[in-house]
């Protein structure tokens, strides 16, 4: 949600400005801008209405140049996307501030500024903070001091990056809720949202805690904790490489992370499955570990948009394959919501981010409340949920760009799994069958391999959805959760109606839908569910519906003029899911691009959701 980046050095800073952004772009693409103190010491500031590239063309046509400056792209919160909405906003031409995050008492505030006579030239909650700053920045007191005086007024969450006229040779950030990374150079410190948009710049990042502020200069910098005392924080060394996040030979990221599935599969497995004691993937503190699987009596799953499905894949897995009971719900809801005091639960998060407000608010609430231990499985190391929670179990994806997620998902549902058997091995009795998952999960990117080849049959396939408006998916038992991941990724990036059902529900309410204009997409492998799935397909086909199944040979279903059939191999029924789930990403991938929509920035959304 909104990302942002800021740098000081001896050079012009707009060109690293603009690559941060665009690397940044996945958090939000409403609107761009860019703020630098010029070389007369003044601040100057560059719009755009859109992506990131209407930002280069301004800039093109009218450059600015600075070597300090501060930049934002913005998933509008409050006020339309607009030019006079976007960052950074200007207080009396003298101070700019970018800002992630939403300050919540921003109309009090408001209120008091336009008494003193300040002018709101935006509908943001972001332009009180310029605002406020320009209240406090007087002679004899600092650029720091102002910021960290206005700070003390603001309720919210937020990272800011500000820079002013009158104390030039100065960058503030601020970090309280919303993530912030400070990148360190050869004489020139940056600060980012994530580590992602300095990476053409530095390997060396700080994290900053909540309630840090910095005090960046040419000199060096100085981090300052909540209580206002000097800090040292640990700096970390990033293997990973800027290329990265390039789309090499790639049309879409999205179409790149589909097909970097096998070797994130790999990745997440490797040095797991052989491991003489699963359990030592978790990190975090091993005598904690072993008093929670000995005291664990439940666990509860939250989690948001497609994480929250490979959850709800989890709980089908934990509920059937042990004797624990398994809760999963969205962040959102969970957070507000009063729980009846359980003893013994394990609390468990799954993000791609490690970012989200809402799962990170919700595991706050556990912490309060008690629980016995909390544990994320997350795909970014140093994220918030990852410093937060007791252990972490991490997925192995690499960085994922596209706004739909798809390799985060499919080796979170490998880390589940991986935990699943962990929990599984407390019972001598289920070593056997803790065995036979683990030698089926090696053989998980090989086969992963196998239905990418399909592409080009999944992509005529998509040809039928073009023209439609709505789309039904189908699934039962653990294939329900892969449905609803199916349906979610058609919606996000095709923009076609799109609802999972499992398939027995059909007849209570859906089935109404049907007609020939309404495609059914159905995951139908050869399990113990499939008769009953049959039964469910033939209400739609008598109906006059048109599927389009997903399907092993042993399914014994065949191809006819109602009926499309990929063929999915046959592979054991641990792996179903997350091998039902590559045909499903790559038929979304498709129709959107038939459809011609912006596949890896979707209208409207976002990739990492850090307000609520
Ligand atoms: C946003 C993204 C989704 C993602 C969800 C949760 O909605 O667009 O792709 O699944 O946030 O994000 P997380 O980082 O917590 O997995």
């Amino acid at each position: 949600m909104c990302g942002i980046v800021g740098a000081m050095a001896q050079r012009d800073v707009i060109g690293i400005l603009v690559e941060g952004l665009r690397r940044l772009e996945y958090r939000g693409y409403d609107s761009a801008g860019v703020a630098v103190i010029n070389h007369d010491r003044i601040v100057e500031r560059t719009r755009a209405l859109g992506k990131v590239a209407e930002l280069e063309t301004k800039l093109a046509e009218a450059p600015i140049f600075g070597s300090a400056g501060i930049a934002h792209t913005r998933w509008a919160t409050h006020g339309e996307p607009a030019e006079r909405n976007a960052h950074p906003h200007i207080s009396n031409d003298r101070i700019a501030v970018v800002h992630n995050g939403i300050i919540e008492n921003y109309e009090p505030l408001r209120e008091e500024l336009i008494a003193l006579g300040y002018n709101f030239e935006s509908e943001t909650d972001t332009e009180v903070v310029v605002h406020l700053i320009d209240t406090l920045l007087k002679p004899g007191v600092s650029l720091l001091e102002a910021v960290n005086q206005a700070t003390k007024k603001l309720r919210g969450a937020y990272a800011l990056g500000v820079i002013a006229n009158d104390d030039p040779e100065h960058l503030i950030a601020v970090r309280q809720g919303s993530p912030l990374v400070l990148g360190l150079g050869i004489g020139e410190y940056f600060i980012g949202s994530d580590i992602q948009a300095l990476l053409p710049v530095t390997n060396r990042f700080i994290y900053l805690e909540n309630g840090d502020s910095v005090d960046m200069t040419l000199a060096g910098f100085t981090i300052f904790d909540e209580s206002g005392l000097v800090v040292e924080r640990p700096i970390k060394e990033s293997l990973a490489s800027s290329m990265d996040s390039d789309l090499g030979e790639y049309r879409h990221f999205m179409l790149k992370e589909i097909y970097e599935q096998p070797a994130a599969i790999q990745n997440t497995l490797a040095g797991r499955v052989e491991l003489s004691d699963l359990r030592s993937c978790i990190s975090g503190d091993k005598e904690l570990l072993e008093k929670v699987f000995n005291e664990i009596r439940e666990v509860q799953i939250i989690a948001c948009g497609t994480s929250y499905h490979s959850g709800l894949t989890a709980r089908y897995w934990i509920e059937s394959l042990t004797d624990l009971p398994c809760n999963v719900e969205v962040a959102s809801e969970y957070r507000y919501r009063r729980q009846p005091k359980r003893d013994g639960v394990l609390f468990i998060t799954i993000s791609q981010s490690g970012e989200t407000a809402d799962s990170l608010a919700a595991l706050e609430k556990v912490k309060q409340e008690g629980c016995l231990a909390t544990l994320t499985i997350c795909n970014v190391p140093e994220s918030s949920l990852t410093r937060e929670s007791d252990f972490s179990l991490m997925t192995v994806a690499g960085p994922e760009i596209g706004v739909a997620s798809t390799k985060a998902f499919t080796t979170q549902l490998v880390a589940l799994q991986l935990l699943t058997i962990c929990l599984m091995q407390r019972d001598p009795k289920n070593e056997a069958k803790s065995l036979e998952m683990l030698t089926n999960l090696k053989r998980l990117p090989a086969i992963v391999e196998q239905v990418l080849q399909q592409d080009d049959m999944i992509k005529k396939m998509g040809e039928a959805f073009i023209d439609k408006h709505h789309a039904l998916f189908l699934g039962r038992g653990d294939l329900y959760p892969i449905a609803m991941e199916g349906a979610l990724k058609l919606k996000e990036i095709s923009y076609i109606h799109a609802e999972a059902y499992p398939a027995g529900e059909l007849k209570h309410g859906p089935l109404a839908l049907v007609d020939s204009e309404m495609p059914i997409v159905a995951v139908a492998p050869n399990t113990n569910l499939l008769e009953k799935l049959k039964s469910n397909l033939e209400e739609v086909r008598s109906r006059g519906g048109v599927l389009y199944l997903f399907a092993d040979e042993k399914a014994e279903i065949t191809e006819q003029s109602n009926i499309h059939i990929i063929r999915v191999p046959e592979i054991p029924e641990s792996l179903i899911p997350i091998v039902y789930t590559i045909p499903l990403q790559l038929l979304s991938y498709h129709v959107a691009v038939f459809k011609g929509t912006d596949v890896d920035k979707p209208r409207n959304l976002a990739k990492s959701v850090t307000v609520e």
